[in-house]
């Protein structure tokens, strides 16, 4: 991480604000905590362009936090319809009811992060835009911006990375001009240090930016960390007989690969070797072979699959077609077969 000069940075960032930061913005015009708190829960996961209808029905409707803390909450619901992430509806309808028993947004990070909905990030937005006091943002757009021209390694889901972007964040914010500050910010994040294909020549950070001197900007901020799963071994029997069918057993309705039809599977070589001959359409084992492993992803494990050859004697007979069947590969029947299960079919 390397130290930025903070007031080179607070005098680049604001001189852009004037010729090019966004000031027309509907929650821009009356500016009141209440409309700048409405905004940034709804731009909370959301765009400025879908956002901006929803802002002005909302708004025409429930011109107050008061209005809309009377409001039945089915109602709020209702002009939230399309929006997503109906917590925030949920949330923004008891924040407005405390808001409005406590008879006005509070001013102070303590009393604005207590409040339903009301996050870090979200209570630095309301005292900078709506109050015009030195407060710090971090949301996406920001943490971006810092964790480049920082060089900030990590990321920033990880608490460590967190707490050094919001100390970063912290120190810059700057003790005057606090709105214009917060929204350049916002700005510089959503329109030129973008995630992919930043415009750095236009930036009027370019000259302190660390990823941009080193070219790096698409390291930053670092990505999350591959899911490294639980893994579960399987051995799964291979029962090929003379006419080179191999016996396949249905998996249960309900449960992984339900109604599908799968090798038969045990937890360990003894069981599975012990099984050969307990299994009906099976008269004789002749000879057991391992097969190499794979490897099958499930969001939540891996499964490692040990496959075993064996070279039996059917006993046709038993053969009662929903549970057990010898699959001829030269006349493939249409039944469903799990994913794995028909690699190893097609391979060996
Ligand atoms: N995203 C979150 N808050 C914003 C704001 N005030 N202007 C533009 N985009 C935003």
């Amino acid at each position: 991480m390397t130290p930025i000069k903070k007031t080179k940075f607070q005098r680049a960032v604001l001189a852009w604000y004037q010729t090019y930061g966004r000031k027309h913005l509907p929650w821009q015009q009356d500016i009141s905590p209440y409309r700048v708190w409405l905004s940034e829960v709804m731009l909370q996961q959301t765009q400025v362009e879908t956002v901006i209808p929803y802002f002005e029905r909302f708004t025409q409707r429930f011109p107050s936090v008061e209005a809309l803390s009377g409001a039945p909450l089915d109602e709020v619901l209702h002009l939230w319809t399309g929006l997503g992430y109906y917590a925030r509806a949920r949330n923004l309808h008891a924040c407005a009811q405390q808001v409005a028993a406590l008879g006005g947004f509070p001013s102070s990070l303590e009393a604005l992060i207590a409040l339903p909905g009301i996050g870090r990030s979200t209570a630095g937005a309301i005292r900078s835009l709506a109050f015009n006091q030195p407060a710090a943002i971090l949301d996406g757009n920001v943490k971006r911006v810092l964790a480049r021209v920082a060089a900030v390694p990590g990321w920033p889901g990880n608490s460590a990375v967190a707490n050094e972007l919001w100390a970063i964040a912290e120190s810059l914010a700057p003790a005057e001009h606090c709105r214009a500050y917060t929204q350049v910010m916002m700005d510089i994040g959503a329109t030129l240090c973008k995630k992919s294909q930043p415009e750095c020549p236009r930036c009027p950070l370019k000259s302190q930016c660390q990823a941009y001197k080193t070219q790096t900007q698409n390291l930053y901020p670092g990505k999350k960390p591959p899911k490294t799963l639980p893994s579960k071994t399987r051995f799964m029997l291979l029962a090929q007989n003379r006419a080179g069918h191999i016996l396949l057993q249905k998996r249960p309705a309900q449960g992984l690969w339900g109604g599908l039809w799968s090798l038969p599977e045990f937890e360990d070589e003894a069981t599975l070797a012990d099984a050969c001959l307990l299994i009906p359409s099976i008269k004789t084992l002749h000879t057991l072979k391992p097969l190499p492993p794979l490897s099958h992803r499930f969001s939540h494990y891996e499964l490692i699959i040990q496959p075993r050859l064996a070279r039996v004697t059917g006993a046709p007979g038993v053969q009662d077609g929903d549970t057990w069947l010898w699959y001829d590969r030269r006349a493939p029947p249409a039944i469903g077969l799990a994913a794995p299960v028909k690699f190893l079919l097609e391979h060996i």
